[in-house]
């Protein structure tokens, strides 16, 4: 198969983690007989730097304009004093609501071999923690109006937040279908005790729930979903959520599974092109050195070979690959533990690349 990928490597440690995921997906296609053909796209703080815009009309359209998307991370405190309408992240929420990727999956699920690496207890830890969080991507407070302004002489910020039952539906019907892959089990997770956006999504995922007798469902209040994550994360399959409770509670999963920079993230809106990229950020302290573990990203170019390309046998190869580094003892200084061996970002590629070609 041929496929055009377009490329951000952003800013930050993005630029060193995403030339990893490129070289593994060069290797696929060298292994599995494929073509990738990659557009390369500023975006985020470099092309403030360089356009005086976080993303230049050119790069969206090549955003618009392929198969799928990588992207490494952008932002960074260099561009903390940008105003509000051109900072970094404003990209990242364009390029998202312009292909209109609403449905975000971010797995949680702990590699066997990181265990140590858990915050967690091992008693905890031993129950396995494998869920997905199912976050609503191009809604809510993120995408409301937003203004601040004078009153009585003080100043008032205002952030709104908002939510049509259609853009519920939708993303309960991904979070039903995910479920019917896996344990069948969906929590969605609201604050229906104080907000009416969650009182409608607690309606309407009852409404669509009736159109999956095979998967269960039940509700939990954010808050104590927050809780729960740390005290019985064995309990979640699907957590299925808006956009800010989403952005909060994928960041506490993925530390309780060792490290955050282990976790790949989908985007997926009504076709087959998607936004692949790790969740963490870009770790500007660390940017530059080699320092970075490049697996949250390889991961995600792995999810997009799986959702959007069909490649189901060369995606299930680079989740082996992965494995196959961390059984070798091989880690980065994210996840690093006693007795393991220290690797830096590159040196972390190679030894998946090396691992994906022993396997064929
Ligand atoms: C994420 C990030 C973004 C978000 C930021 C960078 C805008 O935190 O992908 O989770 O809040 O969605
Ligand atoms: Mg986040």
């Amino acid at each position: 198969m041929n496929k055009t990928i377009t490329v951000i490597k952003g800013d930050g440690i993005g630029p060193e983690i995403v030339s990893q995921a490129m070289r593994v997906l060069d290797a696929v296609a060298e292994l599995y007989g494929h073509a990738f053909t990659y557009q390369e796209i500023s975006a985020g703080g470099n092309a403030i730097d360089q356009y005086g815009v976080p993303l230049p009309e050119e790069s969206l359209q090549k955003c618009l304009d392929c198969d799928s998307v990588l992207l490494g991370a952008v932002g960074g405190p260099k561009w903390d004093g940008v105003e509000p309408a051109r900072r970094p992240e404003k990209a990242l929420l364009a390029i998202r609501k312009a292909m209109g990727l609403y449905a975000n999956l971010r797995p949680a699920k702990l590699f066997s071999q990181l265990s140590d690496a858990s915050p967690l207890k091992p008693s905890i830890v031993a129950e396995g923690i494998d869920f997905l969080v199912v976050r609503e991507l191009i809604g809510g407070i993120y995408f409301g109006a937003r203004r601040t302004e004078t009153v009585d002489g003080k100043t008032v910020a205002n952030d709104e937040m908002t939510y049509g039952e259609d853009e519920i539906r939708r993303i309960a019907h991904v979070a039903f279908q995910t479920a019917q892959k896996r344990r069948r089990s969906v929590i969605s997770v609201d604050k229906a005790n104080v907000l009416d956006t969650s009182r409608l999504w607690r309606r309407v995922m009852e409404e669509v729930a009736s159109e999956y007798p095979d998967v269960m469902l039940s509700h939990m209040l954010v808050d104590n979903c927050a809780m729960q994550i740390v005290k019985k994360p064995s309990q979640f399959d699907v957590i299925v959520t808006e956009n800010m409770f989403g952005d909060i509670l994928s960041d506490e999963a993925s530390m309780i599974t060792g490290s955050i920079g282990m976790i790949p993230s989908s985007s997926l809106g009504e076709g087959t092109r998607g936004l692949y990229e790790p969740i963490h950020g870009s770790a500007p302290d660390i940017a530059g050195k080699n320092l970075a573990n490049p697996i949250g990203t390889i991961l995600s170019a792995a999810m997009m070979l799986k959702y959007s390309f069909d490649m189901e046998k060369e995606s299930a190869a680079i989740e082996a690959a992965v494995e196959a580094a961390l059984n070798d003892g091989l880690r980065t200084p994210d996840c690093m533990s006693e007795g393991m061996s220290l690797l830096g970002c590159k040196e972390m590629g190679d030894a998946i690349i090396e691992h994906l070609k022993n396997q064929k």
